[in-house]
């Protein structure tokens, strides 16, 4: 299975004409990826745009999605409109998100509809901080059943989850997690997930790391993190560093 390797611009850049060329060259930086696959994820109002100037075989994901299909909600966007313009992935749930007030009922309503609808939701958990209790674990465990509430069997074929602990993510960052530890939440995330639905499912559904992903940590977080893919912020609005990730990628095993 091909590592998911996703761009998230987050608010960036501010002009159409920066988001196409970040997107060409972004492109560009996996042409010929194999073990890669790469979704860029810019700010709605640059989607399609940036649908158009992406070379073919990388994928488009959005930010966020709206958990109603149609109506009276000002400045919202529907999954429709997402998949109309190519959007085949949407992040869900992101702590950024979390943080403007979006609790585990959105982002369950947001993930449902988004799987109702066709897409793939990347439901994004992520603890604040680490204590010696465990009670992170409870914490991640929380947010994992909630936000999957409802969700079906044969609909987490399309699932996708992304661990990004928030102590480890943004430019205040004081470091990202570790390959080792996130290797153990790795294994947390699966043993919930086959409570919840067993075996098959435990071990099929990718788990993203996310986190102050860089050139030089990618790699070790993909061969000894226990995870399928890497969520990345910051270094994707960097083309250079984010063309050393994808080939990080095509390195490794
Ligand atoms: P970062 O962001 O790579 O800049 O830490 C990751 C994220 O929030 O998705």
């Amino acid at each position: 299975m091909k590592k998911i390797i996703i761009a998230n611009w987050k608010m960036n850049p501010q002009t159409l004409r920066e988001a196409v060329a970040l997107a060409k060259i972004s492109g560009e930086m996996s042409r010929g990826a194999k073990k890669a696959a790469v979704v860029i994820c810019p700010p709605s109002v640059f989607l399609s745009e940036v649908a158009k100037a992406l070379p073919r075989g990388r994928l488009l994901g959005a930010q966020d999605v709206f958990w109603k299909e149609f109506g009276a909600y000002t400045g919202e966007v529907s999954p429709a409109m997402l998949k109309n313009l190519g959007v085949r992935f949407v992040l869900v749930g992101h702590s950024e998100r979390r943080e403007l007030g979006e609790g585990n009922d959105i982002v369950n309503k947001k993930v449902r509809r988004a799987l109702e609808s066709g897409l793939t939701p990347v439901l994004c958990i992520g603890e604040r901080s680490r204590d010696e209790d465990g009670i992170y674990l409870s914490f991640l465990k929380n947010e994992l059943e909630e936000g999957l509430r409802g969700v079906k069997k044969n609909e987490m074929a399309r699932m996708i989850i992304a661990y990004e602990p928030l102590w480890a993510i943004g430019e205040g960052a004081p470091r990202a997690d570790t390959p080792d530890e996130t290797f153990e939440v790795a294994i947390f995330i699966r043993k919930i997930l086959n409570a919840l639905y067993g075996k098959d499912v435990a071990l099929a559904v990718p788990v993203l790391y996310g986190g102050s992903v860089n050139a030089k940590n990618a790699g070790p977080f993909l061969e000894r993190g226990g995870v399928q893919g890497l969520l990345v912020g910051r270094s994707s609005l960097a083309p250079k560093e984010f063309g050393e990730i994808i080939r990080s990628v095509e390195a490794g095993a």
